[in-house]
Protein backbone atom coordinates (compact mmCIF):
# COMPACT_ATOMS: atom_id res chain seq x y z
CA UNK A 1 0.00 0.00 0.00
CA UNK A 2 2.02 3.38 -1.54
CA UNK A 3 -0.20 5.52 1.32
CA UNK A 4 1.39 3.43 4.52
CA UNK A 5 5.23 4.31 3.10
CA UNK A 6 7.22 6.87 4.77
CA UNK A 7 8.43 8.13 2.31
CA UNK A 8 12.12 10.12 3.97
CA UNK A 9 13.01 7.64 5.57
CA UNK A 10 13.40 4.63 2.64
CA UNK A 11 16.47 3.34 2.53
CA UNK A 12 17.58 0.99 -0.71
CA UNK A 13 15.49 -2.14 -0.31
CA UNK A 14 12.62 -3.88 -2.39
CA UNK A 15 9.37 -3.18 -1.69
CA UNK A 16 6.85 -5.23 -3.72
CA UNK A 17 4.39 -2.45 -6.13
CA UNK A 18 1.22 -2.86 -8.06
CA UNK A 19 2.41 -3.95 -11.58
CA UNK A 20 5.03 -5.48 -13.62
CA UNK A 21 5.65 -5.78 -17.07
CA UNK A 22 6.76 -9.84 -18.54
CA UNK A 23 7.31 -10.58 -22.39
CA UNK A 24 7.90 -14.04 -23.43
CA UNK A 25 10.27 -14.84 -25.77
CA UNK A 26 9.38 -18.54 -27.86
CA UNK A 27 10.08 -19.75 -31.16
CA UNK A 28 11.97 -17.49 -32.01
CA UNK A 29 10.19 -13.99 -31.53
CA UNK A 30 9.03 -12.05 -28.15
CA UNK A 31 5.02 -12.28 -27.12
CA UNK A 32 2.54 -8.73 -27.10
CA UNK A 33 4.03 -8.48 -23.45
CA UNK A 34 1.73 -7.45 -20.29
CA UNK A 35 1.01 -5.65 -17.05
CA UNK A 36 0.65 -8.41 -14.48
CA UNK A 37 -0.15 -8.52 -10.78
CA UNK A 38 1.38 -11.35 -9.91
CA UNK A 39 5.03 -11.18 -8.79
CA UNK A 40 6.32 -14.53 -8.68
CA UNK A 41 8.14 -16.86 -11.47
CA UNK A 42 7.52 -20.09 -11.88
CA UNK A 43 10.42 -22.31 -14.06
CA UNK A 44 12.06 -25.59 -14.74
CA UNK A 45 14.67 -26.62 -11.86
CA UNK A 46 16.96 -26.79 -14.62
CA UNK A 47 15.91 -23.38 -16.32
CA UNK A 48 19.32 -21.61 -18.12
CA UNK A 49 19.54 -19.10 -15.38
CA UNK A 50 19.60 -21.63 -12.40
CA UNK A 51 22.30 -23.43 -13.67
CA UNK A 52 24.58 -21.19 -15.61
CA UNK A 53 23.45 -17.62 -14.69
CA UNK A 54 22.76 -16.49 -18.14
CA UNK A 55 20.92 -13.06 -16.58
CA UNK A 56 21.17 -9.55 -17.08
CA UNK A 57 19.93 -6.98 -15.66
CA UNK A 58 19.26 -2.48 -16.19
CA UNK A 59 18.56 0.38 -13.56
CA UNK A 60 16.64 3.88 -13.92
CA UNK A 61 14.57 5.69 -11.86
CA UNK A 62 11.50 7.77 -12.25
CA UNK A 63 10.80 11.60 -10.53
CA UNK A 64 8.68 13.06 -9.23
CA UNK A 65 8.78 16.86 -10.51
CA UNK A 66 8.37 20.19 -8.34
CA UNK A 67 5.12 20.45 -10.34
CA UNK A 68 3.85 16.94 -10.10
CA UNK A 69 4.85 15.33 -13.46
CA UNK A 70 6.28 11.91 -13.66
CA UNK A 71 9.67 11.28 -15.42
CA UNK A 72 12.61 9.55 -16.31
CA UNK A 73 15.70 9.62 -17.46
CA UNK A 74 17.49 8.50 -20.49
CA UNK A 75 15.32 5.30 -20.96
CA UNK A 76 16.57 4.93 -24.26
CA UNK A 77 20.16 4.56 -23.40
CA UNK A 78 18.92 1.30 -20.67
CA UNK A 79 17.63 -0.07 -23.87
CA UNK A 80 21.01 0.20 -25.34
CA UNK A 81 23.14 -0.50 -22.74
CA UNK A 82 20.67 -4.27 -22.16
CA UNK A 83 20.63 -4.61 -25.87
CA UNK A 84 24.45 -5.10 -25.87
CA UNK A 85 24.25 -7.16 -22.37
CA UNK A 86 21.81 -9.56 -23.66
CA UNK A 87 23.67 -10.36 -27.41
CA UNK A 88 26.92 -10.82 -25.57
CA UNK A 89 25.25 -13.29 -23.52
CA UNK A 90 23.56 -15.27 -26.20
CA UNK A 91 20.29 -13.77 -25.21
CA UNK A 92 17.66 -12.49 -27.70
CA UNK A 93 17.66 -8.28 -27.83
CA UNK A 94 14.39 -6.84 -26.51
CA UNK A 95 13.44 -4.23 -29.05
CA UNK A 96 14.78 -0.70 -27.50
CA UNK A 97 11.23 1.05 -28.89
CA UNK A 98 9.08 -1.71 -26.72
CA UNK A 99 11.86 -1.43 -23.78
CA UNK A 100 10.80 2.29 -23.34
CA UNK A 101 6.83 1.78 -24.08
CA UNK A 102 7.77 -1.00 -21.43
CA UNK A 103 9.28 1.53 -18.94
CA UNK A 104 6.32 3.83 -19.87
CA UNK A 105 3.71 1.36 -18.27
CA UNK A 106 5.39 0.26 -15.85
CA UNK A 107 5.90 3.40 -13.96
CA UNK A 108 2.25 4.75 -14.77
CA UNK A 109 0.92 1.07 -13.48
CA UNK A 110 3.02 2.25 -10.33
CA UNK A 111 2.26 5.58 -9.95
CA UNK A 112 1.30 6.15 -6.51
CA UNK A 113 4.41 4.39 -5.59
CA UNK A 114 6.88 6.92 -7.49
CA UNK A 115 7.91 9.10 -4.14
CA UNK A 116 6.71 12.53 -3.72
CA UNK A 117 9.11 15.64 -4.83
CA UNK A 118 11.63 16.47 -2.35
CA UNK A 119 11.07 13.42 -0.09
CA UNK A 120 14.62 12.17 -0.99
CA UNK A 121 13.40 9.07 -2.76
CA UNK A 122 12.82 8.16 -6.14
CA UNK A 123 11.20 4.70 -7.80
CA UNK A 124 13.59 2.58 -8.79
CA UNK A 125 12.87 0.40 -11.69
CA UNK A 126 14.23 -2.93 -12.35
CA UNK A 127 14.70 -4.18 -16.64
CA UNK A 128 16.04 -7.65 -16.65
CA UNK A 129 16.15 -10.74 -18.73
CA UNK A 130 17.02 -14.26 -18.19
CA UNK A 131 17.13 -18.09 -20.04
CA UNK A 132 13.99 -19.98 -18.07
CA UNK A 133 13.76 -23.25 -20.38
CA UNK A 134 15.63 -26.56 -19.39
CA UNK A 135 19.60 -26.35 -20.43
CA UNK A 136 21.56 -28.77 -18.84
CA UNK A 137 25.00 -28.88 -20.93
CA UNK A 138 26.40 -25.92 -21.00
CA UNK A 139 24.63 -23.58 -23.89
CA UNK A 140 21.94 -20.66 -24.34
CA UNK A 141 18.28 -21.05 -23.05
CA UNK A 142 15.98 -20.67 -26.13
CA UNK A 143 13.40 -19.40 -24.20
CA UNK A 144 13.12 -15.93 -22.19
CA UNK A 145 11.51 -13.66 -20.25
CA UNK A 146 12.30 -9.89 -20.24
CA UNK A 147 10.28 -8.03 -16.88
CA UNK A 148 10.51 -4.89 -15.37
CA UNK A 149 9.11 -4.55 -11.88
CA UNK A 150 9.92 -1.29 -10.18
CA UNK A 151 10.38 -0.12 -5.82
CA UNK A 152 10.56 2.90 -4.27
CA UNK A 153 14.14 3.66 -2.94
CA UNK A 154 15.89 6.13 -0.88
CA UNK A 155 19.55 6.38 -0.43
CA UNK A 156 21.88 3.42 -1.52
CA UNK A 157 24.37 4.27 1.19
CA UNK A 158 23.04 4.74 4.96
CA UNK A 159 23.47 8.14 5.64
CA UNK A 160 22.43 9.31 1.91
CA UNK A 161 25.49 12.68 1.29
CA UNK A 162 27.79 11.99 3.68
CA UNK A 163 30.97 11.12 2.66
CA UNK A 164 31.75 7.01 2.93
CA UNK A 165 35.20 5.27 3.11
CA UNK A 166 36.26 2.48 0.82
CA UNK A 167 39.26 0.38 0.71
CA UNK A 168 41.15 -0.86 -2.67
CA UNK A 169 39.99 -4.63 -3.44
CA UNK A 170 42.31 -7.57 -3.67
CA UNK A 171 39.35 -9.61 -4.99
CA UNK A 172 38.39 -8.40 -9.02
CA UNK A 173 34.56 -8.37 -9.91
CA UNK A 174 35.51 -8.84 -13.83
CA UNK A 175 38.57 -10.66 -16.04
CA UNK A 176 40.47 -8.74 -18.39
CA UNK A 177 38.11 -10.16 -21.54
CA UNK A 178 35.29 -10.51 -19.65
CA UNK A 179 31.75 -9.69 -19.02
CA UNK A 180 32.69 -5.99 -16.58
CA UNK A 181 31.45 -3.53 -19.67
CA UNK A 182 28.17 -5.84 -19.43
CA UNK A 183 25.51 -5.34 -16.80
CA UNK A 184 25.42 -9.09 -16.77
CA UNK A 185 23.84 -10.93 -13.01
CA UNK A 186 27.06 -12.85 -12.83
CA UNK A 187 29.49 -9.60 -12.20
CA UNK A 188 27.13 -8.95 -9.10
CA UNK A 189 27.78 -12.91 -8.01
CA UNK A 190 31.27 -12.06 -8.39
CA UNK A 191 30.80 -9.22 -6.16
CA UNK A 192 29.12 -10.59 -3.49
CA UNK A 193 31.88 -11.61 -1.28
CA UNK A 194 33.91 -8.67 -1.89
CA UNK A 195 31.17 -6.62 -0.50
CA UNK A 196 30.30 -9.11 2.38
CA UNK A 197 33.79 -9.06 3.02
CA UNK A 198 34.40 -5.29 2.67
CA UNK A 199 31.45 -4.40 5.22
CA UNK A 200 32.62 -6.76 7.96
CA UNK A 201 35.79 -4.90 7.73
CA UNK A 202 34.07 -1.83 7.83
CA UNK A 203 33.94 -0.13 4.38
CA UNK A 204 31.09 0.78 2.32
CA UNK A 205 32.15 -0.02 -0.96
CA UNK A 206 35.43 -2.04 -2.75
CA UNK A 207 37.69 0.38 -4.79
CA UNK A 208 37.98 -2.75 -8.20
CA UNK A 209 41.48 -2.38 -9.97
CA UNK A 210 42.15 -3.59 -13.45
CA UNK A 211 41.92 -6.92 -13.87
CA UNK A 212 45.01 -6.94 -15.77
CA UNK A 213 47.71 -5.20 -14.20
CA UNK A 214 45.87 -4.01 -10.70
CA UNK A 215 47.67 -0.57 -11.25
CA UNK A 216 43.70 1.32 -12.35
CA UNK A 217 41.50 2.23 -10.74
CA UNK A 218 37.89 0.79 -12.66
CA UNK A 219 34.91 1.12 -10.42
CA UNK A 220 33.06 0.10 -7.23
CA UNK A 221 30.85 -3.05 -7.62
CA UNK A 222 27.64 -0.76 -8.51
CA UNK A 223 28.79 2.64 -9.46
CA UNK A 224 31.73 4.51 -11.87
CA UNK A 225 34.03 6.80 -10.14
CA UNK A 226 34.41 10.62 -10.75
CA UNK A 227 37.83 12.65 -9.35
CA UNK A 228 38.28 16.47 -9.43
CA UNK A 229 41.64 17.74 -9.67
CA UNK A 230 42.99 20.41 -7.52
CA UNK A 231 41.93 22.75 -10.34
CA UNK A 232 38.66 21.67 -11.42
CA UNK A 233 38.92 18.87 -14.08
CA UNK A 234 36.44 16.19 -13.72
CA UNK A 235 38.53 13.34 -14.42
CA UNK A 236 36.94 9.38 -14.84
CA UNK A 237 38.53 6.23 -15.49
CA UNK A 238 38.75 4.67 -19.19
CA UNK A 239 38.35 0.68 -19.33
CA UNK A 240 37.30 -1.60 -21.34
CA UNK A 241 36.02 -3.71 -18.33
CA UNK A 242 33.91 -1.27 -16.53
CA UNK A 243 30.01 -0.72 -16.41
CA UNK A 244 29.26 2.16 -19.06
CA UNK A 245 27.88 4.13 -16.53
CA UNK A 246 24.64 6.52 -17.93
CA UNK A 247 25.20 8.60 -15.00
CA UNK A 248 28.94 9.23 -15.60
CA UNK A 249 28.30 9.77 -19.22
CA UNK A 250 25.67 12.23 -18.21
CA UNK A 251 27.80 13.76 -15.87
CA UNK A 252 30.78 14.46 -18.29
CA UNK A 253 28.52 16.69 -20.32
CA UNK A 254 26.76 18.07 -17.51
CA UNK A 255 30.32 19.50 -16.21
CA UNK A 256 31.25 20.63 -19.70
CA UNK A 257 28.13 22.00 -20.70
CA UNK A 258 26.58 23.53 -17.61
CA UNK A 259 29.27 23.89 -15.43
CA UNK A 260 32.37 24.58 -17.58
CA UNK A 261 34.58 22.19 -16.14
CA UNK A 262 37.66 20.32 -18.44
CA UNK A 263 36.42 16.19 -18.28
CA UNK A 264 39.08 13.68 -18.92
CA UNK A 265 38.21 9.99 -19.73
CA UNK A 266 41.33 8.62 -19.34
CA UNK A 267 43.22 5.87 -17.42
CA UNK A 268 43.32 6.45 -14.16
CA UNK A 269 46.38 5.30 -11.64
CA UNK A 270 45.85 4.13 -8.18
CA UNK A 271 49.06 6.04 -7.61
CA UNK A 272 47.55 9.46 -8.69
CA UNK A 273 44.48 9.12 -6.17
CA UNK A 274 46.75 10.88 -3.72
CA UNK A 275 46.53 14.09 -5.84
CA UNK A 276 42.85 13.98 -5.93
CA UNK A 277 40.47 17.03 -4.54
CA UNK A 278 37.53 15.09 -4.39
CA UNK A 279 36.24 11.66 -5.55
CA UNK A 280 32.49 10.42 -5.89
CA UNK A 281 30.70 7.24 -6.74
CA UNK A 282 28.13 7.84 -9.35
CA UNK A 283 25.44 5.61 -10.84
CA UNK A 284 21.50 5.38 -10.91
CA UNK A 285 21.30 3.80 -7.33
CA UNK A 286 24.75 6.11 -5.66
CA UNK A 287 23.36 9.36 -7.77
CA UNK A 288 26.92 10.47 -6.89
CA UNK A 289 28.13 9.31 -3.44
CA UNK A 290 31.23 11.37 -1.92
CA UNK A 291 33.64 9.35 -1.20
CA UNK A 292 36.21 11.14 1.95
CA UNK A 293 38.64 8.50 2.37
CA UNK A 294 40.16 5.34 0.59
CA UNK A 295 41.98 2.74 2.31
CA UNK A 296 44.34 0.99 0.35
CA UNK A 297 46.18 -2.22 2.54
CA UNK A 298 46.76 -0.38 5.54
CA UNK A 299 47.28 3.30 3.87
CA UNK A 300 44.40 6.45 4.22
CA UNK A 301 44.25 7.84 1.04
CA UNK A 302 41.98 11.25 2.17
CA UNK A 303 40.53 13.72 -0.27
CA UNK A 304 40.84 17.19 1.03
CA UNK A 305 36.84 17.92 0.71
CA UNK A 306 36.67 15.50 3.86
CA UNK A 307 34.70 13.38 5.61
CA UNK A 308 31.65 16.24 6.53
CA UNK A 309 30.07 16.71 3.35
CA UNK A 310 30.63 16.45 -0.40
CA UNK A 311 33.70 18.50 -2.07
CA UNK A 312 32.21 22.10 -3.77
CA UNK A 313 32.19 20.76 -7.21
CA UNK A 314 30.51 17.27 -6.39
CA UNK A 315 28.52 19.30 -4.75
CA UNK A 316 27.58 21.45 -8.12
CA UNK A 317 27.50 18.64 -9.73
CA UNK A 318 24.87 16.88 -7.89
CA UNK A 319 22.88 19.34 -8.12
CA UNK A 320 22.70 20.51 -11.97
CA UNK A 321 22.21 16.35 -12.28
CA UNK A 322 19.60 15.96 -10.04
CA UNK A 323 17.76 19.41 -11.06
CA UNK A 324 17.65 18.08 -14.50
CA UNK A 325 15.93 14.91 -13.53
CA UNK A 326 13.88 16.36 -11.39
CA UNK A 327 12.97 18.93 -13.56
CA UNK A 328 14.39 21.93 -12.27
CA UNK A 329 16.85 22.70 -14.83
CA UNK A 330 16.53 22.43 -18.32
CA UNK A 331 17.68 19.19 -19.52
CA UNK A 332 19.81 18.36 -22.73
CA UNK A 333 17.49 17.76 -25.24
CA UNK A 334 15.91 13.50 -25.09
CA UNK A 335 17.27 13.37 -21.67
CA UNK A 336 13.76 13.14 -20.04
CA UNK A 337 11.03 11.31 -20.73
CA UNK A 338 7.51 12.48 -19.33
CA UNK A 339 5.16 9.71 -18.45
N1 LIG B 1 28.94 0.30 -12.49
C1 LIG B 1 28.27 -0.78 -12.07
C2 LIG B 1 29.04 -2.02 -11.81
C3 LIG B 1 26.88 -0.71 -11.86
O1 LIG B 1 26.21 -1.77 -11.42
C4 LIG B 1 26.21 0.50 -12.11
C5 LIG B 1 24.76 0.59 -11.94
O2 LIG B 1 24.00 0.52 -12.86
C6 LIG B 1 26.96 1.60 -12.55
C7 LIG B 1 28.30 1.46 -12.73
C8 LIG B 1 26.28 2.90 -12.83
O3 LIG B 1 25.60 2.87 -14.03
P1 LIG B 1 24.36 3.81 -14.30
O4 LIG B 1 24.82 5.19 -14.10
O5 LIG B 1 24.02 3.54 -15.72
O6 LIG B 1 23.31 3.41 -13.34
C1 LIG C 1 22.07 0.78 -10.38
O1 LIG C 1 22.58 1.82 -9.98
O2 LIG C 1 21.02 0.76 -11.05
C2 LIG C 1 22.68 -0.50 -10.07
O3 LIG C 1 22.38 -1.44 -10.75
C3 LIG C 1 23.64 -0.58 -8.96
C4 LIG C 1 23.36 -1.62 -7.95
C5 LIG C 1 22.07 -1.44 -7.22
C6 LIG C 1 23.55 -2.99 -8.50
Amino acid sequence: MAQNIDWSNLGFGYIKTDKRYVSTYKDGAWDAGTLTGDDMISMSECACVLQYAQTCFEGLKAYRTEDGRIVCFRPDLNASRLADSASYLEMPVFPQDRFVEAVRQVVAANADFVPPYGSGATLYLRPFMFGINPVIGVKPASEFQFRIFCTPVGPYFKGGAKPITIRVSDFDRAAPHGTGHIKAGLNYAMSLHAIVDAHNQGYAENMYLDPATRTYVEETGGANFIFITKDGTLVTPKSSSILPSITRRSLMVVAEKYLGMKVEERPVKLSELKDFAECGLCGTAAVISPVGKVVDHGTDICFPSGMEKMGPWTQKLYDTLTGIQMGRIEAPEGWIVEI
